[in-house]
């Protein structure tokens, strides 16, 4: 709550401020209301006096009038406030995202992130502006009815203090049950948007196999988990207000009972007496909405720690502060005595030793599971090594600058994503003040401008959610040429030609040969067709080299990489030297 007043409400102090400023001109109004009460009574209806007649009534609507423009005032002002809050928390926590380790946005469900930044802030907003400001009118109005009772009957004022108390039990009753509902509902609305993204990414795995019944129960399984915190939540609420009204009702009997007695001795008249009630029926009106603020308050504060924890997680994978920065890498790749396990969990690299020179071309083989992908992310520092060091052109990747490290990589993998943009915003993702001829150019090295011509609406083809309007071969090559208007010196590759048919596989596999040369690449593929006329063969097993060389030699060798081959019918040397 603190942090949320210094942080993100203390800049807007001065809408704030008046804010407040309406609302005590709100609990004023409120005051001359009550104050109006007694002559009301006295003057117009017991002993009617021409003047009052004329005056009261006025005095009446000018307060009403007070209260309603200052109540305008106050809303316009808190919203303003408020919807500026949300946006400035989910600007945060979109760029939170975007900087958070790969390896924290894995663990988490892409759904509760959604949830957190849509739904959660909304909360927090409630809480911070219109709960704060109204909660001070409200109060404001309280303090101000008591002040008018206590004038008209000060003992009496001090009986109707004793259910004071009273009511903030029962309102911290019930703001407990709605905070611990709340918790419940957020993190099931959270499951709630993981489902239903998880579903409509899996949807053509649920059509094929019949599922779409059993997402539905799985669904409604979660919404029913959902709404009955909700309904807890809702339920605590509502119960709060006609909590206090009951006991206002106990109090105003208290006093009718009372003051029945007393006027009978004359120690009080019909104005005073109607003022009173006046001013205890207005007093118990907010207090029934400051019953219901404490619940909104509870929500509000129960999203923000959930946002605040999120907003403080810092990423592990940071700029040194002295960080270098590469201009163009010669593309001297090197893995030393690298070790490397994801979290606390078994190493999944040990003592890999790699090294591609400038413009070689360096191959990973090896059985699925084998590390060759984990090896790749560790060079752009999608990861930090666990052991050893990794290292371009000689110097350690965490001594560079994050944005210069990863301007020297392209990287190339089986299920490319793209955007849903046009094609030529894609190719120019990296670049986007590439010109036209230059995003052609990139597109014809690819072998994908021809397509691209063909599409309905050529560079400009809107290609759909992570381009699910084009083919995987479509897909691949405009990734390449991605790949080539970046011209990076290094190359990695990751089973880029894995998902395609024999015709597409040609025409991407000529496209990175183009792409490669010139470069350093490093490639994982398990066709070992295409590993052949690497310069060097790393077989990677269980985390570890277990084989280097070239085809030829570790085909003589009659290792892993031999058998392997001979799987694929490529063992033509081995087959010859038995
Ligand atoms: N984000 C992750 N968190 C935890 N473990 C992971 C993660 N990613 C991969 N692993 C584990 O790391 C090991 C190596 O995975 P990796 O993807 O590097 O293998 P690979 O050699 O690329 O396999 P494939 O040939 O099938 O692509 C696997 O046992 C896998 O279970
Ligand atoms: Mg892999």
């Amino acid at each position: 709550m603190r942090r949320l007043l210094r942080v993100y409400l203390a800049p807007h102090w001065r809408p704030l401020s008046l804010a407040l400023a309406c609302a005590a001109l709100v609990a004023v109004g409120s005051y001359a209301f009550a104050n109006l009460l007694e002559p009301a009574v006295n003057d117009v209806l017991v002993q009617p006096d021409p003047d009052s007649l004329l005056l009261i009534p006025l005095g009446i609507v000018l307060a009403g009038l007070l209260r309603g423009l200052a109540q305008v005032g106050q809303a316009t002002l808190v919203n303003r406030v408020g919807h500026g809050l949300v946006g400035r928390i989910q600007l945060e926590l979109f760029g939170r995202l975007m900087r958070a380790d790969l390896a924290r946005l894995r663990r988490v469900h892409s759904g509760s992130l959604l949830s957190a930044v849509i739904y959660d802030s909304g909360l927090v907003r409630e809480a911070a502006t219109s709960g704060l400001i109204n909660y001070a009118q409200h109060g404001l109005i309280v303090l101000a009815m008591l002040i008018q009772m206590a004038r008209q009957d000060f003992l009496l004022t001090a009986i109707v203090l004793v259910a004071g108390p009273l009511a903030s039990l029962i309102m911290r009753r019930f703001a407990k049950r709605t905070r611990k509902a709340a918790q419940g509902a957020m993190s099931e609305t959270s499951a709630l948007s993981s489902n239903i993204l998880e579903a409509l990414n899996g949807v053509r795995v649920i059509k094929m196999e019949n599922q779409e019944l059993a997402e539905e129960k799985r669904f409604a399984a979660v919404v029913d988990r959902r709404q009955a915190h909700v309904i807890k939540g809702a339920n605590a609420r509502a119960a709060a207000a006609p909590a206090t009204e009951t006991l206002s009702a106990f109090v105003v009997a208290a006093i009718i009972a009372w003051g029945g007695l007393r006027a009978g001795s004359g120690a009080v008249n019909a104005g005073e007496f109607v003022s009173f009630l006046g001013s205890l029926g207005l007093a118990s009106q907010s207090l029934r909405q400051l019953s219901n603020l404490q619940s909104v308050m509870a929500e509000g504060l129960t999203a923000a720690r959930r946002l605040f924890a999120a907003l403080d997680i810092e990423p592990e994978i940071r700029e040194a502060p002295d960080a270098l920065i590469l201009d163009r890498a010669q593309g001297l790749v090197r893995f030393e005595h690298v070790g490397f396990s994801y979290g606390d969990g078994a190493p999944i690299l040990s003592d890999v030793d790699i090294e591609a020179r400038p413009g070689e071309t360096v191959a990973l083989v090896g059985p699925s599971g084998g590390g060759k992908t984990t090896l790749l992310n560790l060079l752009p520092r999608f990861y930090d090594v666990t052991a050893g060091r990794v290292l371009l052109d000689g110097t350690d990747v965490r001594e560079l600058t994050l944005a210069s490290l990863r301007a020297q990589i392209a990287l190339v993998t089986q299920e490319p994503f793209l955007f849903d943009d046009t094609v030529r915003a894609n190719i120019a993702y990296a670049r986007r003040d590439a010109s036209q001829a230059e995003v052609e150019a990139a597109a014809r090295a690819a072998a994908a401008h021809d397509f691209i011509l063909g599409l309905p609406a050529g560079y400009d083809t809107v290609v759909g959610e992570a381009g699910a309007r084009l083919s995987g071969g479509q897909r691949q090559r405009i990734a390449i040429a991605r790949a080539f208007l970046k011209n990076a010196p290094v190359l990695l590759l990751d089973e880029a030609t894995s998902a395609l048919d024999a015709e597409s596989e040609r025409q991407v596999q000529d496209a990175l040969e183009r792409l490669m040369t010139g470069r350093t690449t490093v490639l994982i593929a398990h066709r070992l067709s295409t590993v052949r006329a690497a310069d060097r063969i790393y077989v990677l097993q269980a985390g570890r080299v277990v084989e280097q060389g070239r085809h030829a030699e570790l085909v003589a060798q009659g290792g892993l990489y031999a058998r392997l081959a001979r799987a694929q019918n490529l063992d033509l040397t081995s087959a010859a030297a038995e």
